[in-house]
């Protein structure tokens, strides 16, 4: 597998963090997926990839629905974990290491592409839109659940940014709501629903652990928060709660079908 420089980076950083995407993640709660679902007409036995899918919590929730399960992800750490937890579980489920911008699946393969809080780490959403398109069924859907800022809140995206790079380096970009659209509409897909979702941050020292962000890191980031633009601590509903900084991040759901 030939990677750029952003896939490597978002590659070393998950096989050295797959500890931390087990079991008591904030995404263990699933409750997302199972909203986004319902704007989907899936076969019983339906054909689904799970890309990026990290300790697996999106794909093994699908498979434990009764579908034909491919955990994808760059990161082979992660998906020993997410295959141990299937054994675990008791679900069958195919894994296959690959970057989200090319697909080792030949046309028409899947009923639905899922991909949720991994899409800001891919280098080209483009790559990864088009070989969605190519992988999915005439009439499949794609599931995308991602961190997303509103169109037109540019200085607080700008902000969240900063503060996203510095905890995780090999984070990318988020892309708004308008930007996700036009990828599916160029993509010959209809988009069936898209809506952003204040989701909590519960704690910056525990989202600082799960990235092992460096010191130096720690402090540019406090300092980006103590002195974070009024739209941003509005957006962002930036505070302290009992001694720990939260914020609400603004997730985004978005169900498209392939025509
Ligand atoms: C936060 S985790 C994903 C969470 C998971 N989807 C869930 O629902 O629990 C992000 C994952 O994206 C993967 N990833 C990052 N960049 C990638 C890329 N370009 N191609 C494939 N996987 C990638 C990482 O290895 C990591 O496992």
């Amino acid at each position: 597998m030939k990677l750029d420089k952003v896939q490597k980076a978002a590659q070393e950083q998950f096989a050295r963090q797959s500890h931390r995407y087990g079991q008591g993640h904030i995404l263990e709660n699933v409750e997302d997926v199972q909203a986004g679902l319902e704007f989907t007409q899936l076969p019983p036995d339906a054909k689904v990839l799970d890309v990026a899918t990290g300790g697996g919590h999106t794909g093994l929730y699908l498979a434990s629905l009764g579908h034909d399960v491919t955990l994808a992800d760059i990161a082979q750490p992660m998906l020993d974990r997410a295959a141990k937890t299937a054994a675990e579980r008791g679900l069958k489920v195919q894994t296959s290491q690959h970057a989200a911008e090319q697909f080792p699946y030949p046309d028409d393969s899947f009923d639905l592409v899922a991909c949720r809080v991994a899409a800001h780490h891919f280098s080209s959403p483009e790559s990864f839109m088009r070989e969605t398109a190519r992988v999915l069924k005439s009439g499949g859907y794609f599931l995308l659940i991602d961190g997303s800022v509103q169109d037109d809140e540019l200085e607080a995206e700008e902000w969240l940014h900063q503060v996203e790079k510095l905890r995780d380096p090999s984070h990318h970009r988020f892309l708004t709501p308008c930007t996700w659209a036009r990828l599916c509409e160029a993509n010959n897909f209809s988009v069936v629903h898209s809506q952003l979702h204040p989701f909590k941050q519960p704690d910056l020292n525990w989202y600082f652990e799960t990235a092992a962000t460096s010191s130096e890191n720690r402090k540019q980031v406090l300092e980006l928060i103590a002195t974070a633009p009024k739209s941003a601590r509005k957006l962002f509903e930036l505070t302290e709660e009992n001694g720990k900084i939260v914020w609400w991040w603004q997730r985004l759901t978005l169900v498209a079908r392939k025509s």
